[in-house]
């Protein structure tokens, strides 16, 4: 596809949901409100906060100036801006990780299919605390079941992508965000209003200030890079579909309110609920286990008067989730697939027919690493976890890291006051500001996330 016959988003509201489609994801549900609950509440919610606005917005900024400016793939947009340079490598570095999340996260999403089927046929109605553990253990180790959604997910997806910028990604996000604003909100309002729902409010909102050490804070910003889709050149991708008169900085704010009101919801659904039924959340309900094994049961017993309600809060939570992880595989598949399409001159069929087959196939592996390929340990990591480690912890803030880098330091200021100003037309008083968290506060605080999660800080 060449560059003149390129799509861009049909409105601005289109790229703003298409972009929080891509942050809003299972990181949002599955991480934020554990990490709050335990790390003081309304202490970590500003800290996560301010590494929102402090380095997860600049950046975001960083990613929409670089894919407007080139209107090209991320691996194209370094080419295009440091040609000749390694700076290509930072693009094809976003490229390959998000193959490798999208491999692996499209299990957890089919997944989030499977639960659904299980919550519409009222799978969960009778069944004790005990009972929850092993029909997880027991689905996800089974290859047929676990490959088949997988595949369903990542079919899905293709069929998305397929369709185009304006009448895939974009028509699809417009549906598929606002059904997902209604059901967070619907179950937010089932959960708070349940007996004792207090309690499980204030274990998210009370601020706790002696828990917060710089762990918690490490932790806050990996979770803000992982939220907001950081790093790996998902936005980047979508900025290059933005028109020429969207406003850069309104968008990134934008996109960043929409992800942490998400993730603050959650806390909502799922502290009230859990309080209710009586259940103390430990580390391990961080990631999967909250979603499949934790939730299910609380859900059952915090609603367990009226098994209608038990039955439907069940149901949409599950649809949730799907639609959660929808709107960001589409937009991991978009990185990889613009790439393939722009850099090996392929029309966009057959790019994205090569992407899904390829991302099919090690996310089999991905999803038999649960199953058949249990004992298979590489670092002493299953696959799956070794995937899941290298791309979030090592990749994505290295990306980022480098993006600052690129910006703040190699790329012509005027590239950026101008793409940031939509050519003079937008006062932008913040300029200086976010030229300064490029250059000095993000590449050292990016390094510190990194060297943390490697276990050396
Ligand atoms: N932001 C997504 C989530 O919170 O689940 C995950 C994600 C999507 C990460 C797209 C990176 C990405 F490029």
């Amino acid at each position: 596809m060449s560059n003149n016959t390129r799509e861009n988003f049909g409105s601005k509201m289109g790229a703003v949901l298409a972009a929080a489609g891509s942050a809003v994801g299972l990181g949002n549900i599955w991480r934020f409100p554990i990490e709050t609950g335990q790390n003081g509440g309304a202490a970590f919610i500003i800290i996560y906060v301010a590494c929102v606005l402090l380095l997860g917005i600049p950046i975001m900024m960083s990613e929409f100036f670089i894919g407007r400016h080139t209107h090209t793939n991320t691996a194209g947009a370094y080419r295009k801006l440091a040609p000749g340079t390694p700076w290509r490598w930072v693009g094809r570095l976003g490229v390959l990780s998000g193959f490798i999340i999208l491999s692996y996260y499209s299990v957890v999403a089919g997944w989030t299919a499977e639960y659904t089927v299980l919550a519409l046929s009222n799978s969960f109605d009778g069944k004790t605390t005990a009972d929850f553990p092993a029909i997880f253990a027991q689905f996800v180790s089974n290859p047929w079941k676990s490959v088949a959604w997988m595949l369903g997910f990542m079919v899905v997806t293709h069929i998305i992508v397929v369709r185009g910028v304006k009448s895939g990604i974009e028509k699809f996000s417009k549906l598929m965000m606002p059904a997902l604003f209604v059901i967070l909100v619907i179950l937010a309002i089932c959960s708070v209003t349940l007996p004792g729902a207090s309690q499980g409010l204030e274990f998210l909102l009370k601020p706790d200030f002696s828990k917060i050490t710089g762990a918690t804070v490490l932790n806050a910003m990996g979770q803000a890079f992982f939220s907001l889709s950081l790093g790996l050149g998902c936005l980047c991708t979508y900025a290059s579909y933005f028109g020429n008169d969207t406003n850069i900085g309104k968008t990134a704010l934008n996109v960043s309110l929409i992800d942490t009101f998400v993730a603050i919801m959650s806390g909502f659904i799922i502290f009230p609920a859990v309080f209710n039924a009586g259940y103390t959340l430990s580390s391990s309900d961080i990631g999967p286990s909250l979603l499949f094994i934790t939730m299910p049961n609380v859900f059952g017993q915090a609603f367990g008067d009226i098994p209608a309600l038990a039955y439907g809060v069940s149901v949409l939570f599950y649809f949730l989730l799907v639609l959660a992880a929808l709107t960001s595989t589409i937009s991991m598949h978009e990185v990889v697939t613009a790439y393939v399409s722009e850099e090996f001159d392929m029309n966009r069929h057959k790019a994205a027919t090569i992407v899904t087959a390829t991302c099919s196939a090690v996310g089999i592996i991905c999803a038999l690493s649960f199953g058949p390929f249990e004992g298979v340990k590489i670092f002493g990591m299953s696959i799956f976890d070794l995937f899941d480690y290298v791309a979030s912890n090592i990749f994505l803030p290295l990306g980022g890291m480098l993006i600052a880098i690129f910006t703040g330091w190699y790329l012509d200021k005027k590239i950026v006051r101008d793409e940031i100003s939509n050519n003079g037309a937008l006062r932008v008083p913040y300029l200086r500001i976010v030229f300064f968290i490029l250059r000095y506060v993000a590449p050292v605080a990016i390094a510190i996330i990194l060297l943390g999660q490697l276990g050396l800080f």
